[in-house]
């Protein structure tokens, strides 16, 4: 499959998705949505996958929001799709694969470019990254999840200050914050990413899924994170990967996961 706006790369069990329209600072448009969703779906469903970090073409932007242009002359009912198929196709997705996530924040991640990167699993920063949902300020309020992700990661107070003034912060401010996990160099913001996915890719897959929906559990409505949690963790008994695990830690040697 050949992409327009995205580029797709696997090493080392590594799958590397970087939008890729500089020259808009990577955009988001419906075209770029749909082949994110594409990426991101051939990455779960290959095996050889363990790790997707997800990233923005150059040093100025990891993705500047959606597509204004697009979206500029829409009415109340194609907003309201454009917000449901979003949800849907990418955002909704994205936070509940299989596969962890890491989103590689390598400049501006503003409106849908931060919702992108707190749909991820986590993130991490360069230190030239600024983040903000400054949607107010074109008059409409952050449609991919941003109301209800950047809450749960930084808390309400300061989610509701960043949402009403449409302000920036910078990384060291979203360190601060929690909302990414580390802040380094840009030249350094790669290797970091792949040294994480690699400390990962030692564990089972298998129970790194389990955790995921265990643990995204605790965030839909009507669902007990709790009851979720017990029967993933029930399940964990039953898998290749957890004899393994098992039998290794015993045997004094390293496991060899199956993920299965
Ligand atoms: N949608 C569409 N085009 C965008 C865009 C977006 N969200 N963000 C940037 N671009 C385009 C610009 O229109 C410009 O295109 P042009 O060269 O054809 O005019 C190009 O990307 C470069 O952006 P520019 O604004 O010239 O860069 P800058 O360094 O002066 O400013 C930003 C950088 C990020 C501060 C500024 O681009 C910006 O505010 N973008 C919009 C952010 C936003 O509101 N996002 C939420 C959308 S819901």
């Amino acid at each position: 499959m050949t992409f327009e706006n995205i580029l797709l790369e696997t090493k080392n069990h590594i799958t590397t998705i970087t939008v890729n329209r500089p020259s808009k600072l990577n955009a988001l448009n419906t075209a770029t949505i749909k082949e994110l969703h594409i990426a991101i779906k051939t990455a779960n469903d290959d095996i050889d996958t363990k790790v997707i970090l997800l990233t923005g073409s150059g040093e100025k932007a990891f993705v500047a929001g959606a597509d204004i242009s697009e979206f500029a002359s829409y009415s109340v009912k194609e907003g309201k799709k454009l917000s449901s198929q979003g949800h849907e196709t990418l955002f909704n997705y994205l936070a509940n694969l299989s596969t962890p996530v890491i989103a590689v924040i390598n400049g501006f991640a503003l409106g849908g470019g931060l919702e992108l990167a707190m749909a991820a699993h986590f993130r991490i920063a360069s230190d030239n990254a600024k983040m903000g949902l400054p949607e107010v300020s074109l008059g409409v309020i952050p449609g991919y999840g941003g109301t209800q992700r950047l809450p749960q990661l930084v808390g309400k107070g300061r989610a509701m200050e960043m949402i009403m003034t449409g302000g920036m912060i910078d990384a060291n401010q979203a360190l601060n914050y929690g909302l990414v996990n580390y802040v380094t160099t840009y030249e350094d913001l790669m290797p970091l990413a792949e040294k994480l996915a690699e400390k990962i890719m030692k564990n089972s897959t298998v129970a790194i899924a389990s955790a995921i929906r265990a643990i995204n559990a605790n965030y839909k409505d009507g669902v007990n994170g709790f009851a979720t949690e017990i029967e993933e963790f029930g399940n964990s008994f039953g898998t290749s990967d957890f004899k393994e695990g098992t039998a290794a830690f015993l045997e004094k040697r390293k496991a060899d996961f199956p993920g299965k």
